[in-house]
């Protein structure tokens, strides 16, 4: 048998993001500055490579794997990978493979994602406006990713749409984006804007919307039920009941869900993130290349692991921005 991971704080560690390319086709305002030095691709763990990583953390326990980037599906064969890991949810030691995606690529690569037992994917969409989408994405274009939408729901996968509330930007749209979602037969999380990467010109503190306001504003217009439900993720939903839809909140800075957490993220070239809010990581490449079989790479996994630190210190309560990383989101994924 073996041990399964478990942290310091008790915590089992089942879900694993793979941050499969740092690269992405959108520069969002939140998650990249518009000149971004992107690594070399000789840096980048290969696919067979993200395969031994990925599946070594599945011999661990590992149940629930997402795939992320940048933006994942603009990785070179990408599917190769996702054909890969569709032998772990063959096999019944994986319970869910997905992916969180802008959706430019989807229309390319919906139907053989399906395929691959991709049952339902994560799409990052703040605004349904043409002119606002242009901008809060600086190269994004809304029509494709609409697109893409479409092309995942007509494949048979379940989309959710995922929106950072930006105060000024996406307000006016909480009930048009919400009454888009029940249309569609769609699900959506409101995230929270949390302070990652050199911020720029961009003052988080200008652009934060507290979940809590936006609950309260929810309220003016539905009925909302708390559900118990969980999907291995940070979101806590609730459902519409006029619509029947649920609604999720990704509240790092209201409620802070850190004591449930379960999950570690690695980067495209081996970095293992044992928390998005710290700037603690573990290097498992070399491990990884040291030798043919898995036994470092374990030690060094387990080690990571042991390390893994009770929280993130973002915090705006105090006018001010405070536990910034230096990374961007790009970087390790969201
Ligand atoms: P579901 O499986 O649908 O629950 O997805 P998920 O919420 O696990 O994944 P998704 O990629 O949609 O995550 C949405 C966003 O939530 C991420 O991009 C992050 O911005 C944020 N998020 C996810 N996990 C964490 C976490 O552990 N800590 C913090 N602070 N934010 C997180
Ligand atoms: N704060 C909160 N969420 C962010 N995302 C990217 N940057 C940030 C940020 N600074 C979200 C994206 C996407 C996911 C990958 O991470 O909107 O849904
Ligand atoms: Fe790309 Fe997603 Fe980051 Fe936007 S949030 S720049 S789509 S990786």
């Amino acid at each position: 048998m073996t041990a399964p991971l478990i942290d310091p704080f008790a915590r089992p560690i089942s879900y694993l993001r793979v941050s499969v390319t740092d690269r992405c086709d959108f520069r969002c305002v939140y998650c990249m500055s518009e000149n971004m030095t992107f690594l070399p691709k000789k840096e980048l763990l290969t696919l067979e490579e993200l395969d031994r990583m990925s599946s070594t953390f599945i011999r661990l326990g590992v149940q629930k794997l997402r795939i992320t980037g940048g933006e994942p599906l603009v990785r070179k064969d990408i599917l190769t990978y996702f054909r890969a890991m569709s032998r772990h949810l063959d096999s019944g030691a994986l319970q869910e493979l997905t992916l969180t995606t802008n959706g430019s690529q989807l229309r390319k690569h919906a139907r053989a994602l399906a395929e691959c037992g991709v049952r339902r994917i994560n799409v990052s969409l703040d605004t349904r406006d043409d002119t606002k989408f242009a901008a809060i994405t600086r190269w994004g274009r809304l029509s494709q990713v609409l697109d893409g939408i479409a092309a995942a729901q007509e494949a048979g996968m379940r989309v959710k749409i995922n929106a950072v509330a930006l105060k000024g930007f996406n307000e006016d749209e909480l009930f048009s984006l919400a009454e888009w979602c029940a249309r569609e037969d769609m699900d959506m999380t409101w995230i929270e804007v949390m302070p990652m990467g050199d911020l720029g010109n961009e003052d988080r503190l200008d652009q934060y919307w507290s979940l809590k306001d936006l609950r309260a504003r929810l309220a003016t217009r539905y009925t909302l039920t708390d559900l118990a439900e969980r999907t291995g993720g940070p979101a806590r939903y609730v459902r519409l009941e006029e619509t029947g839809q649920k609604i999720g909140f990704i509240t790092p800075l209201t409620h802070n869900f850190c004591e449930s957490c379960n999950r570690v993220r690695l980067t495209c070239t081996g970095e293992l993130y044992m928390c998005l809010g710290q700037e603690d990581m573990a290097d498992l490449r070399a491990p990884l290349r040291a030798a043919p079989e898995n036994d470092l790479l374990e030690t060094a996994i387990r080690n990571a692991i042991s390390r893994k630190p009770k929280g993130h210190d973002f915090d705006y309560s105090r006018q001010s921005v405070a536990g910034q990383v230096s990374r961007h989101m790009s970087h390790t994924g969201g």
